[in-house]
Formats: C-alpha cells, sequence, structure tokens
C-alpha cells in the first residue's frame, strides 16, 4: 500500500495548512484537484466551470463511463461490496428507511469524471447501486469543478446535477444516503453540522472517509488548529457505527480505499454535544 496513496496525512500538527489531503497520483495535466479549499461557505447558484457544449467531448465520455460501468460491474471489488451490503449493511439501511422504501443519494466531491479515474469509478458505484437495489432513489451530484460537458453526461446517466453550491449543508429531513468519496473533512463536518439534530442525523446515511481513521489521526494532533475543521466528525463517532468497504483490490484501490459506511444513531434522551458554528 504506497504511502502516496493514503487519504489523510498530517504534515505536523501546527497549521490548519499541514493538514493535508492527498490524493493518488495523476496526470498533470487539467484542473487541479489535489488540494480544495472550501472557501466561500454561503450557499449560492452555482453553473458549470464552461460554457461550451461539445457533443464529440460527450460522447467520448459517455463512452468511458460506459466502460467504466460494465469493468467495475463484474469485478470482485464490486460483488464483494454487493455481498457486504447485503449481509451487513442492508440492517442499517432498514432502520434507517423505516416506512419509505426509496431514499435519494446526494454525491458531493465526485471530481472530473473526464480527467481524472477515481470518480468515473465512484460515479459507475453509484450507478450500480441505483441498478442492483431498489431501494436507492434518485441520484443528485456536485462538485463546484465540474464542466458543462460533465454535467451533461451525468444527466444522460440519469443523475440531476445540483445548481447550487450547498457546502455540503443538506438538511437530511428525509432518509438520504450521502455519498462523498475522499472529500475534505470540512464537507463532512459541514454535512454533519446542518444535521446536528437526533432525527436528522437517523435519517442519513454517510459512505466516505472513515471518521474512526479521522479519530485516530486527531489523537495525534491533540490543541492543534486542525481539529476545528474536524469537530463534528470527532463528536458524532460516540453515536455512529461504521463499517468499512471491504475487499479492495489494486485496481480499485484509489478510488475506494479508507471508505466506510457511517450510520448515527443518536439516543434522543441524550443531547447532542452544543457546537459552535
Ligand atoms: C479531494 S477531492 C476528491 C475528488 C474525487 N472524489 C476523488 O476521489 O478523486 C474533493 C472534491 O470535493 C470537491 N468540493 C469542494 N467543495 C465542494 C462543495 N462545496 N460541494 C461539493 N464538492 C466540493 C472538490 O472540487 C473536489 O473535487
Amino acid at each position: 500500500m504506497a504511502a502516496s496513496a493514503k487519504t489523510l496525512t498530517i504534515n505536523n500538527c501546527t497549521s490548519k495548512e499541514d493538514w493535508t489531503v492527498v490524493l493518488p497520483r495523476r496526470g498533470r495535466k487539467g484542473r487541479k484537484a489535489t488540494k480544495v479549499e472550501i472557501l466561500e461557505e454561503k450557499q449560492e447558484p452555482w453553473a458549470p466551470t464552461d460554457s461550451q457544449i461539445d457533443l464529440s467531448r460527450e460522447t467520448k465520455l459517455k463512452g468511458k463511463m460506459e466502460r467504466c460501468i460494465d469493468k467495475i460491474g463484474v469485478s470482485q471489488f464490486y460483488h464483494a461490496f454487493r455481498d457486504q451490503i447485503e449481509t451487513t449493511v442492508f440492517y442499517h439501511i432498514h432502520r434507517v428507511l423505516g416506512s419509505e422504501t426509496k431514499m435519494q443519494m446526494v454525491m458531493y466531491g465526485i471530481g472530473s469524471i473526464e480527467l481524472y479515474e477515481p470518480p468515473c469509478l465512484q460515479l459507475s458505484l453509484a450507478i450500480l447501486m441505483k441498478r442492483d437495489f431498489s431501494w436507492i432513489g434518485n441520484i443528485e451530484v456536485f462538485d463546484p469543478i465540474l464542466s458543462v460537458t460533465e454535467t451533461r453526461v451525468l444527466e444522460a446517466f440519469g443523475c440531476s446535477v445540483i445548481s447550487i453550491n450547498e457546502h455540503g449543508k443538506r438538511e437530511a429531513v428525509k432518509p438520504t444516503m450521502f455519498f462523498m468519496p475522499h472529500c475534505e473533512a470540512e464537507l463532512y463536518n459541514n454535512l454533519l453540522q446542518a444535521n446536528w439534530k437526533p432525527k436528522p442525523l437517523s435519517n442519513m446515511v454517510l459512505l466516505g472517509n472513515s471518521f474512526e481513521e479521522y479519530e485516530e489521526h486527531a489523537s495525534l494532533c491533540k490543541n492543534s488548529p486542525v481539529l476545528n475543521s474536524m469537530v463534528n466528525i470527532l463528536a458524532v463517532r460516540r453515536f455512529t457505527h461504521e463499517i468499512k468497504i471491504e475487499k479492495i483490490s489494486d485496481d480499485y484501490y484509489n478510488a475506494f480505499h479508507d471508505s466506510s459506511w457511517h450510520f448515527f444513531s443518536p439516543d434522543h434522551d441524550i443531547d447532542l454535544p452544543c457546537i459552535k458554528s
């Protein structure tokens, strides 16, 4: 397991800038996505990073997505992932669903499906889940770096692209699965902050970076400002049931390493710790 491919590394714990999310090595060209700052927290209308419709680029990208879905769909990784849902994860999904039959999926931070492979694999996994599990409802996707070509291809594959930058603050007023592959800690933290009440938390299913790993890293960084971006992540741990994604072969490692399912069951009688936003 190459150290360069780990999600989280801590260089030291003296400043926020030292908390670095390290992504797998990728090509140099194109938009950069290795270190992303979430500067503005205001919910604001969003439009793709470009406006030029390019049909040949779209056709090429659709073909690439189709091949990616086919490849992952027959992989051992996907079979193990699906088995894990059927055997271990579904019990918790069922509890979140309650009397509902479907939960929508909100996918934040997908990255560029045109430029990089992990985002293609991550989108393919979402599409396969919708194909194979009747409880998955509509898939809504957002990443501020999406191009108009990517937006149109996402729609061609049945996803809706969110037209507002929510900064991860969608409230789970009904059962909602958040798929946030390898997002920054701030985005998970924003999501938890926006849902910091027992009912919305128990409506959430989160598939994303392992919170257990955040906690392990945080224990190495006591009193550091980096912890400010993860207060809710750390506080929710005691109400969290986490199930790690299993059996990730080399082909899928970059897209899915250190990922877990998270379910939150705060006791209605116990107040959640009061956390300043
Ligand atoms: C570390 S990258 C992960 C990209 C991809 N999922 C992967 O594994 O390669 C985090 C992504 O979060 C996106 N992001 C930043 N702010 C966001 C926001 N407010 N809502 C959704 N995504 C956001 C970035 O543009 C970036 O593509």
